[in-house]
């Protein structure tokens, strides 16, 4: 029998059409909806570019007021949401606080849809639940780093946009404008990238007819592993691991000599450089300015230098979101739920993509287990 042609990993696999992004490895471009990211990030805030990936057009000062309020109606710490998470242990992973609050919401937000057939929803209603998830999540997120450190939650304010109030809801204190813009173009360039892992989960449970919390639930899941979303946080390990510039090569010839994989390198699309790194280095730049740490730059520096000199992978975007975000003050534990808090609107895009064009997701796989055998002393009903 012929060997069958097992794509491992899905690599080099295109499994459907998508009109949410582009990604193209060889001009190292990617397009929201066919803008640059890099133009959407030096001039539009997040909830612009969430409107653009949700509707396929960036908002007129109309839409755009329309879906702020929306957004603001929904930055309350919900009770509901409030009292699950703090059934979580402290030493649980903030990830599964977030994972654990999207599950309550999607719980209260489908209520009544006891027939599963229901529960999927309207292309208007999956909109509306879009937004609100993007809403509720900078709460659930400010929160999870609040506890930790003993603190109480803090109320949202409605008279920032998003990244402003995310950063009061998680610091208690208005942050400097040099900050909230770099923590805004994080979050467009974190929003969307065509089918990684999670948003492939996404769409995979869509397919099914789930509705879209199980879908972004299931998202959250896949998010968490240090190959996709986690990586930013273990960026942070390895700098603190090395301490500071001159320890670089030391470090990295035990690293490399123990087969270690480097975090915040390499990618499965782009393998000549990730296209949303160059504008995320200038964030963090005008924050290492800002904070006058020099010393992130220099260790920053020295390990992307001497990596891509020695092994040819390039930076992805973690590489710069992990140290910025810690300049900014995020705990480590942080990083990956405000990669979910920015990826929500990537996924419940494509969800709707999803819905609006479905075909149940359900690759064959070949079988390589033993041949068939039988249970002793079975004797089949005749
Ligand atoms: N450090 C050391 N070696 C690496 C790295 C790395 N970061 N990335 C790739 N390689 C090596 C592999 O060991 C492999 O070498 P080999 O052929 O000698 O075995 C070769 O490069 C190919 O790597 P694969 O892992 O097979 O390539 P793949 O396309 O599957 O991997 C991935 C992409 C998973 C992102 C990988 O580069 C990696 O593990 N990077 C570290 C984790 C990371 O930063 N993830 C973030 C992804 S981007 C994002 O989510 C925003």
């Amino acid at each position: 029998m012929a060997e069958p042609d097992i794509k491992k990993g899905l690599a080099g696999v295109v499994v459907d059409y998508t009109a949410v992004s582009k990604v193209n490895p060889d001009t190292n471009s990617l397009l929201y909806r066919g803008y640059p990211v890099q133009e959407l990030a030096a001039t539009q805030p997040v909830e612009a570019v969430a409107h653009l990936l949700w509707t396929g057009e960036l908002p007129s000062e109309d839409q755009l007021s329309t879906l702020r309020r929306t957004e603001r109606e929904n930055r309350a710490l919900q009770p509901d949401v409030k009292a699950a998470i703090d059934l979580i242990p402290l030493d649980a992973h903030p990830m599964d606080e977030v994972r654990t609050a999207v599950s309550v919401i999607g719980a209260r937000e489908t209520r009544g849809t006891l027939n599963v057939m229901d529960a999927v929803g309207t292309p208007q209603e999956n909109l509306e639940r879009s937004i609100r998830l993007f809403g509720e999540l900078p709460a659930i997120v400010a929160y999870s780093q609040r506890r930790r450190r003993g603190l109480e939650p803090v109320e949202a304010r409605d008279d920032l946009d998003y990244a402003a109030n995310f950063l009061w809801l998680t610091f208690g204190e208005e942050a400097d404008e040099v900050v909230v813009d770099a923590f805004n173009r994080s979050m467009i360039l974190y929003a969307e990238h065509s089918f990684n892992a999670s948003t492939f989960t996404a769409r995979v449970i869509t397919s099914t007819l789930s509705d879209l919390y199980s879908a972004v639930v299931g998202a959250i899941g896949a998010l968490k592993g240090p190959l996709h979303g986690g990586a930013n946080e273990a960026v942070l390990h390895i700098f603190d691991e090395i301490g500071s510039a001159e320890n670089v090569t030391p470090w990295l010839d035990t690293a490399l000599a123990e087969k270690r994989k480097i975090m915040g390198f390499g990618h499965r699309v782009y393998k000549r450089g990730d296209s949303r790194v160059p504008t995320m280095k200038a964030a963090l730049d005008t924050l290492v300015a800002h904070y006058d740490r020099p010393d992130v730059a220099a260790l920053y520096d020295a390990l992307e230098s001497e990596f891509v000199a020695r092994k040819g992978i390039y930076p992805n975007l973690d590489y710069p979101s992990g140290p910025a975000y810690n300049l900014i003050g995020f705990d480590t534990l942080t990083f990956t739920p405000l990669f979910v808090a920015a990826r929500v609107v990537g996924w419940t895009a494509h969800i709707m993509e999803q819905q609006a064009s479905n075909a149940l997701i359900r690759p064959l796989s070949a079988y390589n287990g033993p041949d068939e055998r039988h249970i002793e002393g079975y004797v089949p009903d005749t």
